[in-house]
């Protein structure tokens, strides 16, 4: 059984990738991490907690991590594709939970809790990299408790903070730089490439508001979010990247991967942040490049339905 610790920016994907990790028997919830990103972390942090209360989870420990990037402020004010409080205006309406975070901070919780762990465990980043990379910097022999990191980030074709950069690697490119070419753990990469394939449309939706009290409160958390995302996929509907990476992490095997070399751009240049995977026929990594099962396809229905049974 897969153990996870998920580093998380809350946000609604994030949402959505959290409660499916949580009723999912077939995984073990050791951790969530909560760090900067679609929102601040005192807001990244309060709804990663009201998330687990929402499902239920008061058992899973929640440590506060990185309020800012490692080296370089973020670039500018991201838009609010989240809402200004992070889950679209509903985060209010959310009871609190009784548990806090941990005493310890992120990455000694991160730390101890590998240590710990009588088996390696599967570390999820679904957000921007600095817990990871702070992690792995401060904690070197974590990499040896650590049987593979699913990410969520990316764009081989492009991003959708800009024509080059994916959000979680633009929001700290040093970071993710460190964490997906400087590190040997291995790796596997869901890139908005394919996590657009997976989008959900409004029929869908309808099923889950539908579905149970906890796909009646998750439905509208997408009120914010699927705006934003109507105007970008042209039809009602919205993108949960985090989710695609998070079932990848319970059922491994669920996205087919090709094994390719891939940099992260971290130049002050139009390309900042961009992800670069050599896809020439049998690359062999060059400097700065290293090794990475790149996610390109999976079976969508089989992913949309796996939501909605776990979400009902
Ligand atoms: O680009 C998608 C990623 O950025 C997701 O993790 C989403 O939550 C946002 O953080
Ligand atoms: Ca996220």
């Amino acid at each position: 059984m897969p153990r996870l610790i998920i580093d998380t920016d809350p946000g609604i994907d994030d949402a959505f990738a959290l409660a499916l990790a949580a009723r999912s028997p077939e995984c073990d919830l050791v951790a969530v991490t909560t760090v900067h990103g679609n929102v601040g972390l005192d807001l990244t942090t309060r709804n990663a907690l009201k998330v687990l209360k929402l499902v239920d989870r008061e058992d899973v420990p929640v440590g506060r991590g990185a309020a800012r990037p490692l080296v370089y402020p973020t670039a500018v004010e991201k838009t609010a594709v989240h809402g200004g409080d992070g889950l679209s205006g509903q985060a209010a309406l959310l009871a609190d939970r009784e548990r806090g975070v941990e005493p310890e901070g992120a990455v000694a919780l991160m730390a101890r809790l590998i240590r710990e762990s009588d088996e390696p465990v599967t570390l999820v980043p679904i957000g921007p990299l600095t817990n990871v990379a702070a992690l792995l910097a401060a904690h070197p022999e974590a990499a040896d408790g650590i049987d593979r990191l699913v990410v969520m980030g990316g764009g081989l074709t492009g991003g959708n903070v800009n024509a080059a950069a994916e959000f979680n690697v633009w929001a700290d490119p040093e970071a993710a730089y460190r964490v997906l070419v400087e590190e040997d753990i291995p790796t596997t990469l869901v890139p908005i490439d394919l996590t657009y394939q997976c989008a959900v449309d409004a029929d869908w939706l309808a099923r889950l508001a539908a579905a149970g009290p906890l796909g009646a409160a998750l439905e509208p958390m997408t009120g914010v979010y699927r705006a934003a995302y109507a105007k970008i996929l042209g039809y009602d509907g919205t993108v949960i990247h985090d989710a695609v990476a998070v079932a990848e992490a319970i059922f491994p095997g669920t996205l087919k991967t090709k094994r390719v070399p891939l940099t992260v751009d971290t130049a002050f240049s139009p390309r900042r942040g961009g992800t670069l995977a050599d896809l020439r026929l049998n690359a062999e990594p060059t400097p700065g490049f290293r090794l990475v099962n790149v996610a390109m396809e999976t079976d969508v229905p089989a992913f949309t339905d796996l939501m909605l049974r776990r979400l009902s």
